[in-house]
């Protein structure tokens, strides 16, 4: 594990540190972020001391290959079992694909970037966010979408460094059954507005409404549409959010 007071983002920094082939899970953590980042380089807000920001490598086997973004929903479900190991009970879910949701405002960022040397794979990144205190949450008019953090849901300040361990912890156990019906099962299970009306968007092409009605083997996102089309979403560049927000 490295660590550094500060960094612009712990996802470029690893994505740099694979040059030097680190081992499985090197993991490199900071106190601030300068400039981290989410999907299409929009900005990851965190403050020193409020935010538990860490990217860690994995290097996925064949298997694992086939099935890359779905890395990202692992490390959410992770993310997910860490937070219910602390009491007390809270709504843990997850928005498709990978946003963890505490009483449905947003707690949690992953963003996982893969390097390639050719058609070589050097690694994974999976860089992770969560917002311990309230003050690592963005001001409000940069929201778009609620955001919460972890003192605030539970009603008590967590050690983020025993939240990392945890974190880890359930990512490896995940892992051994990953990319399993059963993993793909759990993550199911976690999914925020299944069944609901929801708005899928993606940059550049119109919004489409319809009923989140469930993620097919691949963890592609199944929407229904009003005329009974069933329209199919890739892990990638898409937002959903619920109609009632
Ligand atoms: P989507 O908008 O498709 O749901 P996303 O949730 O995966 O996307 P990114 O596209 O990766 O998010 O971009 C980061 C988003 O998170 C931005 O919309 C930004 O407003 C928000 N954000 C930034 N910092 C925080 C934070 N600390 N807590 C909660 N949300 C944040
Ligand atoms: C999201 O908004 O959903 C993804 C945000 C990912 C933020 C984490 S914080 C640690 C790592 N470093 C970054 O620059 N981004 C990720």
């Amino acid at each position: 594990m490295r660590w550094h007071d500060t960094l612009p983002s712990t996802n470029t920094y690893a994505l740099e540190w694979l040059r030097d082939f680190p081992p499985e899970y090197s993991l490199i953590a900071t106190d601030q972020q300068s400039a981290g980042y989410g999907r299409n380089q929009r900005s990851w807000h965190s403050r020193a001391g409020a935010s538990l920001t860490f990217s860690f490598i994995v290097h996925p086997n064949q298997v694992e290959q086939g099935v890359m973004p779905l890395f990202s929903a692992l490390a959410a479900l992770a993310v997910c079992k860490a937070i219910a190991s602390y009491p007390p009970n809270i709504d843990i879910s997850v928005k498709w694909p990978n946003d963890v949701l505490l009483n449905g405002k947003k707690a949690a960022g992953i963003l996982a970037e893969a390097a390639w040397q050719g058609d070589q794979l050097m690694g994974l990144v999976i860089g992770i966010g969560v917002n311990m205190q309230p003050t690592s949450l963005p001001p409000a008019d940069e929201l778009l979408f609620p955001a919460t953090s972890l003192e605030q849901t539970i009603g008590c300040s967590i050690d983020r460094w025993d939240l990392l361990y945890h974190i880890l912890q359930a990512f490896v156990a995940l892992r051994t059954s990953f990319p399993s019906p059963e993993f793909m099962d759990a993550w199911r299970c976690k999914l925020a507005y299944l069944g609901e009306e929801v708005t899928i968007s993606k940059i550049g092409k119109e919004c489409q409404k319809g009923i989140f009605i469930g993620v097919d083997e691949q963890g592609y996102l199944l929407l229904k549409e009003k005329n009974g089309r069933i329209s199919t979403f890739p892990l990638g560049d898409v937002s959903l959010r619920p109609n009632t927000l």
